[in-house]
């Protein structure tokens, strides 16, 4: 399953923002590792000490300092925290790449916009972002609050129905990070995983345009007939599959489906048996979806099977 596992460590950061909480982390380890060998010490102390109980004028300049000492500590955190939170929210981000993000119950819809809307990218499970360049991630719940996460490159941000949030984020180092819900939404809040594909300028460019062109045509008698069956169904009523009569936008767009790793949010490899299950019964896969099942003759699922593999 490792192709379905990519970098998932707040305390692995591959961009700035991650390191921040890297950092606020181990400050705030520091100073609770601190306090533990001090109390302890604290402890042996007063066990070996006679058990006679000190005189009130003795207790009160150790009651009076021990407060003290708490109220600093406490103070040295919060302002931690705050520094982080403000180092968070500002990093440079004239030229960010904007990307809206939507969660629904339980998949993400990514959407890079664009003036012309015929040029607006839409895909979903995986975000394509270019290293070294801020992400300005434009948040949305279609339906409960959700919350974004990517360990490996920043905090966490909620996505609230009727209230838009801003997530920044960058990623300094090329590769797969894995992002997934943090906030509970369902019985399937497990399985709403994404990945954050960066790469290069140049990789990132030509993943847009490719991204950006209709779906292949069939590229033969079988591929047509599972062509057919798709719009003969109820699937184009759900799934968008750009360049055919398919606009549904209930479910993720479908134009590129062979190309991605996973079925499901990541919940299955994205191989023929597991698509065929998927199809027929995607309830025993991920228990709770909207999409039902349809028990396609298995001719028309085979063809189904062909079209679909060839959505590249
Ligand atoms: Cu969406 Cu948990």
């Amino acid at each position: 399953m490792t192709s379905l596992a990519p970098a998932q460590s707040a305390l692995e950061p591959a961009g700035v923002q991650a390191a921040h909480v890297e950092e606020l982390f181990w400050g705030y380890f520091d100073v609770a590792a601190l306090v533990f060998i001090l109390v302890l010490g604290a402890l042996v102390v007063a066990l070996a000490k006679r058990r006679t109980p000190d005189a009130p004028e003795r207790k009160k300049p150790v009651v009076i300092g021990a407060t003290v000492i708490t109220a600093v500590t406490l103070v040295v955190l919060l302002v931690m925290s705050v520094v982080t939170g403000r180092a968070l929210a500002s990093i440079a981000h004239a030229d960010a790449v904007k990307v809206d993000v939507t969660g629904y119950r339980w998949w993400w819809k990514f959407e890079y916009p664009d003036a012309e809307p015929s040029k607006i990218v839409t895909t979903t499970y995986e975000l394509h972002v270019p290293v070294g360049r801020p992400i300005e991630l434009r948040l949305r719940a279609a339906d409960v609050i959700h919350s974004l996460w990517v360990p490996s490159l920043s905090g966490k941000r909620d996505l609230i129905p009727g209230k838009n949030t801003t997530l920044l984020l960058r990623a300094d180092r090329p590769g797969r990070y894995e992002g997934m819900c943090a906030e509970f939404c369902g019985l399937q809040h497990a399985n709403m995983r994404f990945v954050v594909v960066a790469e290069t300028q140049e990789q990132f460019d030509a993943w847009r345009a490719a991204a950006l062109a209709p779906a292949r045509p069939p590229a033969d008698a079988v591929a047509q007939r599972g062509q057919d069956v798709f719009m003969k169904s109820r699937c184009p009523v759900c799934h968008t599959i750009a360049g055919t009569e398919a606009r549904g936008t209930v479910g993720p767009p479908l134009t590129h489906v062979a190309s991605r790793r996973t079925i499901g949010q990541g919940t299955a490899p994205n191989e023929v048996g597991h698509l065929a299950g998927w199809i027929v019964d995607p309830q025993s896969t991920k228990p709770g979806i909207v999409m039902p099942g349809t028990p396609f003759a298995s001719e028309d699922l085979m063809a189904l099977l062909a079209y679909l593999g060839g959505l590249r």
